[in-house]
C-alpha cells in the first residue's frame, strides 16, 4: 500500500468489545501519523492515578458499564484540543452512545473540522469471548497481547518494554457478556446516526491483525479519490 500522507485521518474505529479497535488504533497510528485516543486507556489511567474522574469511574468500568456522558465528553473534549490532533486522530472507544455521537460532531464543527470515516469492525461474538478471556494486558506501556492468537515472547512479560502483563479487571467473561449486552443496547444505536450522515464503513474484523489493518487501509484509501 503507498503513503498515506493524503488519507483523510479523523476516524473512529467503532465496534463491540474485543472486535481489535485498540489493536488497529495502534497498528495504524503510525501509517496514518495521527495519534491513538482511547477513552478506555484514558479511564485506566485516571484510576490509576486517582484522579476525581478516576474514582467516579473505577466501579462503572470494572463492572463494564459505560460511565455517564458527562465525565466521558469532558475528558475527551480536553484531548481533541491539544495540539497533536491538528492533522487528525484515531479515535478507539468514543463514542458509544448518541449524545458521545452528537457532541463529538459539536465539537469537530466548533474547530472546523469532521469526521472522515467510522470504520465498523464487525467480529462474531463466538471469536469475541476467545480474544478477550485470552487478553493479557502490559499495565506499564499499554501493548496488548493474546495468550493464544498473540503471545508475547516470553511468557507474562511485555515484549515491548518487558513488565508484567495482566488480565483486564473486566475480561472475565461473567463482565465480558455484559459488555457485549451494554453494547447491543446503548452503543449499537450510534451505527444508524452514522449511517444516515455517509460516514460509516463496514470492514471485516476477523483475520488476522495484518490482514484487518490492510482491509481498514483500504477503506481510508478509497475515501481520498
Ligand atoms: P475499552 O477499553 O474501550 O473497552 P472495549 O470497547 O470493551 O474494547 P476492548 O479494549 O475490550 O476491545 P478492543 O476492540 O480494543 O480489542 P483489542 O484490540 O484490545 O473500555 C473499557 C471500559 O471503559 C468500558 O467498558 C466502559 O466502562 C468505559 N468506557 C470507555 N469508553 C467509554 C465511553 N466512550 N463512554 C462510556 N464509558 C466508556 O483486542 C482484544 C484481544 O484480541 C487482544 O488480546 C488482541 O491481542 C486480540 N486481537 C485483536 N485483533 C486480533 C486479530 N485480528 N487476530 C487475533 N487476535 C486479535
Amino acid at each position: 500500500m503507498g503513503a498515506p500522507s493524503h488519507y483523510p485521518v479523523r476516524l473512529v474505529l467503532f465496534g463491540a468489545p474485543g472486535v481489535g479497535k485498540g489493536t488497529q488504533a495502534s497498528a495504524l497510528m503510525g501509517r496514518f501519523g495521527v495519534p491513538h485516543i482511547s477513552t478506555g486507556d484514558m479511564l485506566r489511567a485516571a484510576i490509576r492515578e486517582g484522579t476525581p474522574q478516576g474514582q467516579q469511574a473505577r466501579d462503572i468500568v470494572e463492572r463494564g458499564e459505560l460511565v455517564p456522558d458527562v465525565l466521558i465528553s469532558e475528558m475527551i473534549g480536553e484531548r481533541l484540543r491539544c495540539e497533536d490532533v491538528g492533522t487528525g486522530f484515531i479515535l478507539d472507544g468514543f463514542p458509544r452512545t448518541v449524545g458521545q455521537a452528537e457532541y463529538l460532531d459539536r465539537t469537530l464543527e466548533g474547530q472546523g473540522r469532521r469526521l472522515d470515516a467510522v470504520i465498523n469492525l464487525a467480529v462474531p461474538e463466538a471469536v469475541i469471548a476467545e480474544r478477550l478471556t485470552g487478553r493479557r494486558v502490559c499495565e506499564a506501556c499499554g501493548t496488548s497481547f493474546h495468550l493464544a492468537l498473540r503471545p508475547p515472547r516470553l511468557a507474562g512479560q511485555c515484549d515491548v518494554c518487558g513488565s508484567e502483563l495482566k488480565q483486564r479487571a473486566d475480561d472475565s467473561l461473567y463482565v465480558i457478556q455484559g459488555r457485549l449486552g451494554v453494547y447491543a443496547r446503548q452503543t449499537a444505536p450510534v451505527l444508524a446516526y452514522y449511517g444516515t450522515r455517509g460516514v460509516l464503513r463496514e470492514v471485516d474484523g476477523v483475520g488476522t491483525v495484518e490482514q484487518v489493518s490492510e482491509r481498514i487501509e483500504a477503506v481510508v484509501a478509497r475515501l481520498s479519490r
